[in-house]
């Protein structure tokens, strides 16, 4: 890394109100190819993930409109943002009255976008929490995280491990290919606009679900 993880975020990104979601501003990027060549080179890795953490996804759109129409899922209540990328969804739960907001994103870059500019202090840490316990929250919030395989086989049992242990999850998405639909209660439906730098469609249906317990399915 030739710089710090937040002077590279602060030189590639503008803060910029989130549509949908305007009182949240975050670090965006237009572009994704630029940027991630630039962090090819920033971190000398060229297999350095592509930048996610600089768009908000259809998935973390959905719970920070959720969040905003029911506060009382996260009001009071300590919120963990798993897979946190821009931070979107810790931000989104401390403006509707969340006690304190955590996030963990496997990219370095993740922890240092979440936007200061919110004027909220939510803390993210570059790190792999699926391989450790689920973590001391009430709530966890978990935007996105089923556009791929591995992940999806991975992020499951965590987060039922999670709810067996007392926790809330509430998972929000686009309709990626590996929802375990089985696994989840729709709570909420909203018209969310991304970008279509990354998506085919820039109007996208983002759901909320509850993760149901295990003992509560069919
Ligand atoms: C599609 S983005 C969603 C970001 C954000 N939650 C949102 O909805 O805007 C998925 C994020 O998951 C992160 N990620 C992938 N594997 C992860 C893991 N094992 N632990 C934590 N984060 C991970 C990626 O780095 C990326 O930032």
């Amino acid at each position: 890394m030739t710089s710090s993880p937040r002077s590279f975020v602060l030189r590639h990104t503008r803060v910029r109100p989130v549509p949908g979601l305007e009182e949240v501003r975050l670090h965006l990027a237009d572009e994704v190819l630029p940027l991630w060549h630039a962090a090819q080179v920033e971190t000398g890795d060229p297999d350095a993930a592509l930048p996610y953490w600089a768009f908000a996804w259809g998935g973390g759109l959905a719970i920070g409109r959720y969040v905003r129409e029911h506060p009382e899922a996260v009001a009071g209540r300590r919120v963990f943002d798993l897979a946190s990328g821009s931070g979107l969804c810790a931000i989104a739960a401390m403006r509707a009255g969340a006690s304190v907001a955590a996030g963990a994103d496997i990219d370095p870059f993740a922890a240092a976008a979440n936007a200061r500019a919110n004027g909220h202090r939510v803390t993210a840490v570059c790190r792999d929490v699926l391989e450790d316990d689920p973590p001391e929250a009430d709530v966890i919030l978990a935007g996105d995280c089923w556009y791929e395989a591995r992940l999806a086989e991975r992020v499951l049992p965590w987060l039922e491990r999670a709810r067996a242990g007392g926790i809330d999850v509430l998972v929000g998405d686009p309709g990626r290919r590996y929802l375990p639909a089985d696994a989840l209660l729709e709570l909420a439906t909203y018209e969310v606009r991304t970008t279509t730098v990354l998506e085919d469609l820039d109007l996208m249906k983002g759901r909320v679900y509850a993760l149901r317990a295990t003992g509560d399915r069919a």
